[in-house]
């Protein structure tokens, strides 16, 4: 619990930059999974304040999105693909060929396979090392709504109506919200090595108490997260106010 998101994402900008720094003396590369919304905005300028004034390299790095809106335009104003471009993407090294995000202009029928191949890549990329989620208030996780399954691999779903209302403000209005959405199941956010969610203010306290403290169900999807072992939610002290 820290005493605001600013402290909370430093220290897990903290956690991530050490992750990609011990694979890159290990050679190896560092799997990241990466949410959006408003929630991950403060981690995101910390990294790229790390990359421009600490050095850190996104170079060993390959990163795969939660969730995409469906239908969209790639380079929308409310895609996931600019809002990571915007707030992380354009600012360090990495590059494009490690950059992943479901495709929200894809045909309708092409989703399936489109779903196979992003698990596809994720396993050929030897895993998610990392994955960090924020958390809907509804408990959603990525975009699997409550009434998703622990086994859920990325597909289309449909968004709760709860959702377009949280998110329109991204959008002219709440009938240009996309009503479905593409996104990793619990079960491909499951099989990543180390999970971090993040949740900021008042509006996330009464499902960060349900995620943690009440039995997991599929209707908190977030609580799902009880049945990994290196699971960490790191709040402001406004989210952890209904904790016991
Ligand atoms: C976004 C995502 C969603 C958001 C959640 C919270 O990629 O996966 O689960 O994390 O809707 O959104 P904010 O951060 O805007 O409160």
């Amino acid at each position: 619990v820290f005493p605001d998101p600013k402290k909370g994402s430093a220290a897990v900008a903290v956690e991530i930059a050490n992750l990609i720094r011990s694979k890159q003396q290990q050679k190896q590369s560092c799997v990241l999974g990466l949410a959006t919304g408003s929630t991950p905005k403060s981690l995101y300028a910390e990294l790229v304040r790390m990359h421009k004034e600490e050095g850190l390299s996104f170079k060993n790095v390959i990163t795969f999105n939660l969730d995409e809106y469906y239908p969209i335009e790639t380079d929308a104003l409310q895609s996931y693909n600019r809002f990571m471009k915007a707030n992380l993407f354009d600012h360090v090294d990495i590059l494009p060929e490690n950059i992943h995000i479901p495709n929200g202009e894809i045909e309708k029928e092409e989703i399936k396979s489109h779903c196979i191949q992003y698990e596809k890549k994720i396993e050929a990329a030897g895993g998610i090392d990392l994955q960090i989620l924020g958390i809907g208030t509804n408990g959603h996780i990525g975009f699997n709504e409550p009434g998703s399954g622990i086994y859920s691999r990325t597909r289309l779903i449909t968004l709760d109506n709860s959702t377009r209302i949280a998110n329109a403000y991204e959008f002219a209005n709440i009938s240009q919200v996309p009503r479905l959405a593409i996104t990793m199941g619990i079960g491909t956010i499951l099989r990543a090595k180390k999970v971090i969610l993040l949740a900021w203010g008042p509006s996330k306290a009464p499902v960060i108490k349900q995620a943690v403290e009440d039995d997991d169900s599929e209707h908190v999807p977030a609580s799902l997260l009880q049945n990994h072992d290196d699971v960490t939610f790191f709040v402001d002290e406004a989210a952890a106010a209904e904790l016991t």
